[in-house]
């Protein structure tokens, strides 16, 4: 099979696939990462999500004549047939945005699925229900990746964002067919790895989101190289809490006060927390807000939001940036009235890319660029979360390993 080898990082090639390659009736495993919300039976994936993203790619290779058999999870079923945790809703976006039917196979592997194999015609999709209805996907079980690859030609990892688990489908199936880089993952890492070599200064990091743990390796591992880490959302609260102001109701990182202590101890000067906040007496859309400083927070109010100094100084931090890298919301983002932070500080992002890298942790801030049409303002959204966060925090992910030609 023809493929090109790209440079990606200083440690790693990464075989991906030519542009040109003609997959006339070859029968090609993709691994997406079609695990999105599922909300009354529908899939949360707007133009910017997960599934809309892989299914370029999907049908780039159907448009070259390939029998696209498309693998992905949803959700943790732990081995078991859960009928919420179906593929149904997938199969139905993919089939949408394809504008074409794609068939869910109800079964994995085994003979029904080869006879549906055999029935597909060049540029079909064929979509196989959820990898982890079976416990050997997550065990990395050979048994289950050499039942897998027996349905194909060639294996394409299209999903960044579950390359951090050493899985049948991302790790095991690799031993088994020759294995590429799809589209979608190959020019994550192309930008990505720019945070390896070539990285432009000034660089700020903003960080939001909850879990202090998740974060904590990527703020170390950039703590020397970043000029500021601006920190936004319950995991400032953290800090805040951290400092001994009172948080009254708010949502913070418990478990995490001590790393959070530590870090203040560490790096003071380089964290930029919020000095006032918008608080209100509720989390219902209609609650009363007020924007206050840190040190106003009554016991019955939450911070839901930053505030207005907090907000200038941050757009005045991102100005002259030349990398920024953008993960977790720095409010509420669930109720719109909230948002009004994390919008801000998108913008000030996005106004920069061109001038800058800006890449930015897909997930639960997407919907929220989604309807501002920020999400195409960034040098990268990424699909990751997990897996995101991992790379960033400088940690080799499995499924990459395994495609690199070294
Ligand atoms: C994600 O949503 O981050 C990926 O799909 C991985 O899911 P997991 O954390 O359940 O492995």
């Amino acid at each position: 099979m023809a493929f090109e080898i790209v440079l990606v990082t200083d440690d790693m090639k990464l075989r991906k696939l030519k542009s040109d390659v003609d997959f006339t009736g070859k029968r090609v495993l993709i691994r997406i990462d079609g695990n999105v919300p599922i909300q009354k039976g529908k899939v949360v994936d707007g133009p910017h999500g997960r599934i809309a993203r892989s299914a370029v790619d999907i049908d780039w290779l159907s448009q070259r004549g390939a029998k696209v058999i498309v693998l992905s999870h949803l959700g943790r079923p732990n081995g078991k047939r859960v009928a919420s945790f179906s593929l149904k809703p997938v199969a139905k976006r993919l089939g949408g945005l394809l504008k074409s039917r794609v068939t869910l196979s109800k079964e994995i592997i085994g003979p029904k699925v080869v006879k549906l194999i055999e029935q597909m015609k060049n540029g079909d999709v064929l979509l196989l229900e959820n990898l982890r209805f079976d416990a050997r996907e997550e065990s990395n079980a050979p048994s289950f990746a050499q039942a897998l690859a027996s349905l194909g030609d060639l294996y394409v990892n299209d999903a960044f964002a579950v390359s951090h688990r050493a899985h049948a489908s991302v790790d095991a199936i690799t031993s088994d067919l020759p294995s590429f880089a799809g589209p979608l993952l190959a020019n994550e890492i192309t930008v990505l790895s720019k945070l390896d070599k070539g990285l432009k200064h000034p660089f700020v990091l903003v960080m939001g989101g909850l879990k202090i743990e998740t974060k904590l390796p990527v703020i170390e591992r950039f703590l020397t190289s970043a000029e500021k880490i601006l920190i936004g959302g319950a995991l400032a609260t953290t800090f805040l809490v951290a400092q001994g102001f009172a948080v009254g109701k708010s949502v913070y990182d418990v478990d995490g006060i001590k790393e959070a202590k530590s870090l203040l101890a560490k790096a003071k000067d380089k964290l930029v927390l919020p000095i006032d906040v918008i608080v209100a007496s509720s989390v219902r859309k209609d609650a009363q807000t007020r924007c206050v400083s840190v040190d106003a927070v009554k016991p019955n109010e939450r911070i839901v939001d930053l505030g207005k100094k907090t907000l200038a100084r941050f757009e005045d931090e991102l100005e002259c940036a030349k990398t920024v890298v953008w993960n977790g919301p720095l409010g509420m983002t669930e109720i719109p009235k909230f948002c009004h932070g994390t919008i801000r500080v998108a913008k000030a992002i996005a106004d920069r890319t061109g001038s800058a890298t800006t890449i930015v942790g897909g997930g639960d801030t997407v919907p929220v660029l989604e309807a501002v049409h920020l999400a195409d303002k960034f040098t990268l959204l990424s699909t990751g979360g997990g897996a995101l966060l991992e790379y960033l925090g400088g940690k080799k992910l499995p499924g990459l390993e395994v495609l690199d030609s070294e």
